[in-house]
């Protein structure tokens, strides 16, 4: 099905037409349409242009207005202020228009023109350790991405480019060839049953066993040297030891990714080990192509604009002076398989701002080499930090980051409450709590991660993220529930457009909003910004409010008033759903 294009791109259009037929000399124009509260949209463009060409603004749009053809789509264009335009549609645009966007099953939003594509590197947890809030924004934003530039068309590859090499691994394969049943499942099942949060239990004894012995005793310390040795050269009975701690590690993994409610699949997770046997050749075409050089016994590569602050050159160094590679050196391996074996012409990173100057150094060094080239588009995407309700980031009172799954148990929690005090009849059971719980409390997180802007910090705060006021994933999953239960007791009748209708100004409102969704779902994935879809829906719950309380559907004064008034609940619902579906959060039926 062809795209349904937006009443805003209608408007555009017409507009630019008109431009081009009042001033043929001034070739094609922006006639820069926006949205605006005095009509039902403003054209500012005649101001810049009217200046490029010395002539007179309000004159200008004199003409644009001339040249419009008459006809059913502009009920009212006025010349205001300077030379600005502000253009009230007919109703029967507003309503024709959403006809054919509910009668899309993507309701308008059109695939992307030349999908490609896109590797993205998102939720890379480190094995044998907690995972923290910081991973909690790459997987929730990573995901909301995927399924954005998914819906798009584009072809996404996932890559969880998990901690799972280095040299904390000696130590803990050391530890293990001498205690052989330190990870052994005694108290519990085993199996598919097994618990993350036991495996964890089970990690976190290994690490600190090992640490401890690593510390304080000489001759272990040279074991678990050795041991690393013995890794990166793919000893046997050293992977294999490997093997268990990583295994146990995605059990942990995956109970936190069952909790969040996101997919990760095991083919996707392809942590830094994968890349070991090409780190050798990495760091030899670097330095055979002069991009790095040694320097102090490391293999460097320097910028010229990045300094200490000694006013030293502070380097990229791919390999240590002890031989040991980098972080740097996996990554950029992992580049060269991104775009050399999977083809993708964009590469994103869903990390922390805090490493902001190591993928600067990463890109700039695989362009040095040619391993990016301008047929690539590379991005980091930093994240803020999140931060306590005092401000600092966020900690536990004794100084340690608060562990992931403590802080979904806790939202989840809270989100019951909220479902039980809805409740108040007690019709719910148990399981029905649960259920209405996961959906409110795991959405509510996730809302709140994504409704800010990405590069800014943000307060963790559950009483204000499972509240049924403000802008949370709370009072719009509440919208889309009142929504739904009018459309139940509709029973048999039609949601159906009546075009002829003239409309409320709460339905005006709420209608007009609906018409942008897909310009928004198509921005949202191509700026990477997922906080502005968040907006949009909110901004819709918002719409959807005075309508709910100044026009009855089901108690309307004539059946086509009813069926019109249906049909914008059911578009409201639908675009609710698509767009919360798009960031990754579920809709109950009910509340
Ligand atoms: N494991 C790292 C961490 O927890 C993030 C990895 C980011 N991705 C990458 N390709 N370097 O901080």
């Amino acid at each position: 099905m062809a795209p349904v294009p937006s009443l805003a791109a209608t408007v555009h259009q017409r507009l630019a037409d008109a431009l081009s037929a009042a001033l043929p000399e001034a070739g094609s124009s922006d006639p820069l349409l926006r949205r605006s509260d005095r009509a039902d949209f403003q054209a500012n463009g005649m101001l810049a242009l009217a200046k490029r060409l010395k002539g007179n603004p309000r004159e200008l749009a004199g003409r644009v207005v001339e040249a419009l053809p008459d006809d059913e789509l502009i009920r009212e264009i006025e010349v205001s202020g300077p030379g600005f335009l502000n253009i009230t549609v007919t109703d029967r645009a507003i309503l024709s228009t959403l006809a054919a966007r509910a009668a899309d099953e993507r309701l308008g939003v059109p695939r992307a023109e030349r999908p490609g594509t896109t590797v993205i590197d998102y939720s890379q947890p480190n094995v044998a350790k907690e995972m923290h809030v910081g991973h909690l924004r790459s997987t929730v934003i990573g995901d909301a991405l995927v399924r954005l530039l998914e819906f798009r068309g584009e072809t996404v590859v996932r890559r969880h480019h998990i901690g799972d090499w280095g040299t904390q691994f000696g130590m803990l394969i050391q530890y293990l060839t001498e205690h052989p049943h330190e990870l052994d499942h005694t108290s519990e099942a085993g199996g598919a049953g097994e618990s993350g949060e036991a495996a964890m239990t089970r990690l976190g004894r290994l690490y600190r066993a090992s640490r401890t012995l690593f510390d304080s005793d000489e001759g272990f310390k040279e074991r678990a040297r050795a041991r690393v040795v013995q890794l990166q050269a793919g000893d046997e009975e050293t992977l294999a030891h490997w093997h268990r701690i990583v295994d146990e590690s995605m059990i942990y993994f995956r109970a936190v990714y069952d909790r969040l409610d996101v997919e990760v699949k095991d083919a996707d997770v392809v942590g830094e080990s994968a890349y070991n046997d090409t780190l050798e050749e990495t760091c030899r075409l670097l330095e055979e192509s002069g991009v790095a050089v040694r320097s102090e016994g490391a293999l460097c590569v320097f910028f010229d604009d990045v300094k200490g602050q000694d006013g030293n050159p502070v380097p990229l160094i791919v390999r240590k002076a002890d031989g040991g590679f980098g972080y740097a050196a996996t990554d950029l391996s992992a580049i060269r398989d991104r775009v050399g074996r999977l083809h993708a012409d964009t590469l994103l990173y869903v990390v922390d701002a805090r490493q902001a100057l190591h993928f600067r150094m990463v890109f700039e060094t695989a362009r040095r080499a040619g391993w990016l080239t301008d047929g690539e588009t590379c991005r980091h995407l930093p994240f803020g930090t999140v931060l306590g309700k005092d401000g600092k980031p966020f900690k536990t009172r004794e100084g340690e980051s608060v562990r992931l799954i403590d802080l979904l148990d806790e939202a989840v929690d809270r989100a019951s409450q909220v479902v039980q005090e809805k409740d108040k009849d007690q019709l719910l059971s148990a399981a029905e709590v649960a259920g209405r719980a996961g959906q409110v409390g795991i959405g509510a997180v996730k809302y709140a991660d994504l409704s800010t802007s990405m590069s800014r910090d943000y307060v963790f705060d559950l009483d204000r993220m499972v509240s049924l006021n403000g802008d949370t994933s709370v009072y719009i999953q509440y919208a889309h529930v009142r929504i739904q239960s009018i459309v139940r007791r509709a029973g048999d009748r039609q949601p159906t457009a009546h075009p002829e209708l003239s409309l409320a100004p709460a339905e005006r409102a709420l209608a007009l909003h609906l018409d942008e969704f897909a310009e928004t779902v198509q921005a949202v994935a191509e700026t990477y910004e997922p906080h502005r879809l968040a907006g949009y829906l909110y901004g819709l719950a918002t719409a959807f409010t005075p309508f709910y309380d100044q026009c009855p559907v089901l108690k309307a004064e004539t059946p086509e008033l009813m069926e019109n008034r249906l049909f914008l609940c059911e578009l409201t619902a639908r675009t609710l759903r698509q767009g919360m579906a798009l960031l990754g959060i579920r809709m109950p039926e009910r509340l």
